[in-house]
């Protein structure tokens, strides 16, 4: 047997439900081999292969390796701050409030189309290395702060742009559909004429977006012309997901497994109908807890209802500057524990497993198994509960994509 690399003196959380014991799928004292980028080998130390060998040997100093973290929902291309509204929403205003008074997604849609490309990567890279830190491999970068095809293009090739300078992959979407921008005020279904007939076919041609998402709300689309959406993004071939359920109940949960959405998000005020539809559908659930928490929202979504009907359960960070200015991924372990009663297992499971369902890469990463990308975290904890348990601590050790060594 011969290696390129192994991972040594290491526990391994696999999160592979083959594999190991618990919910976190788990190998006391363990080793993982890797060649050419994949996966080779995963078992007990004491099981491995007689007379291997390997270029590279890796001490994890008694720790635990978890597959590389996933952060299946971000908007961290913007440039700005919503401080003020912040301060606003301190002193009474709602999120919905500020929106309808032209702030909101709107002030972040000016603050972006008015900044030049490096002040806009600059930033944005800021927020990406945060989440590198602490263990994460890839990303999806949601585009939205443009709103028009020039600048929705221009917020997807920084996301793309932004993989190779932070060391991380990145998964882009387009999310045309966010707000209505001011030059379209009292038009919505003649922007979303735009959004179907020259912004989906532009960004289609150039490449530039893995999925589409939207999103349904009364302050932002209705179902009929999230549908729209969808059924142009079907022509052309491309997967869809949904802002669903976050502040009302719009039948988004429903809206989302009808076109077969690889993920329906936020989801508080989804139906049991809605949930429902999602287990038939496949389609994944992605919690939000930054924004629940930031937005000091009280129902939160139907946890138990999901889990009962087998719906998978991701975990991400919406890194956005309205509703969740936050570039930690291990902080929403904490929060979906605390605020969504999750269990540890089930939040880790959320940033990996889970996550990688909710972005079509279920059979590249987010397990440690044998075949699959070897997007590896190291962690200087001594039980995988520890990264939900702990807050504001960062025990990443090392950051691994295709078992090269990143940057953190
Ligand atoms: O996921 N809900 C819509 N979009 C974002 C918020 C965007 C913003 O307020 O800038 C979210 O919460
Ligand atoms: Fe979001």
């Amino acid at each position: 047997m011969r290696w390129d690399t192994i991972w040594l003196n290491a526990s391994l959380a696999t999160l592979d439900p083959g594999t190991g014991s618990g919910g976190y799928g788990g190998i006391v004292d363990g080793a993982v081999a890797v060649r050419d980028g994949r996966i080779a080998w995963v078992g007990p130390r004491s099981e491995l292969p007689v007379g291997w060998r390997a270029e590279l040997e890796l001490d994890c100093g008694g720790g635990w390796l978890t597959p590389g973290l996933i952060d299946c929902h971000t908007h961290l291309v913007y440039a700005g701050s919503r401080a003020g509204e912040f301060e606003q929403r301190l002193q009474g205003a709602s999120y919905e409030e500020i929106a309808r008074a032209g702030g909101g997604i709107l002030s972040t849609v000016r603050a972006t189309r008015a900044a030049d490309h490096d002040r806009l990567l600059q930033e944005s890279a800021r927020r990406l290395q945060a989440l590198g830190a602490e263990g994460v491999t890839t990303v999806e970068i949601k585009s939205g702060y443009g709103l028009d095809t020039a600048s929705e293009s221009r917020i997807l090739r920084v996301a793309r742009q932004l993989g190779p300078i932070c060391g991380m992959t990145v998964k882009t979407t387009l999310l045309g559909a966010h707000a209505l921008p001011p030059e379209y005020a009292g038009r919505a279904d003649e922007y979303i004429a735009l959004v179907c007939e020259e912004m989906l076919p532009a960004v289609g041609a150039a490449a530039l977006a893995d999925a589409v998402d939207a999103f349904s709300e009364t302050v932002a689309f209705t179902p009929q012309q999230v549908a729209r959406v969808f059924e142009t993004a079907r022509t052309l071939g491309l997967r869809v997901k949904l802002h669903a359920d976050q502040l009302s109940d719009s039948g988004g949960a429903a809206l989302a497994a009808h076109f077969r959405a690889l993920s329906a998000d936020h989801l508080e005020y989804s139906s049991e109908e809605g949930v429902e539809s999602l287990a038939q559908a496949g389609t994944v659930a992605v919690l939000l807890p930054g924004a629940f928490y930031f937005l000091r929202e009280t129902r939160a979504p139907p946890i138990a209802a999901l889990r009962a009907r087998g719906v998978p359960l991701a975990l991400a960070s919406d890194c956005n500057p309205g509703t969740s200015p936050c570039s930690s991924l291990l902080l929403m372990l904490n929060m979906a524990c605390t605020l969504f009663r999750l269990t540890p297992a089930e939040a880790l499971a959320g940033v990996t497993r889970s996550a990688a369902q909710a972005l079509g890469l279920a059979d590249e990463v987010g397990r440690i198994a044998v075949g699959l990308r070897a997007d590896l975290a190291c962690w200087e904890v001594s039980h995988p509960t520890e990264l939900a348990y702990a807050f504001g601590a960062n025990p990443c050790t090392g950051r691994y994509i295709g078992g090269v060594a990143m940057p953190r």
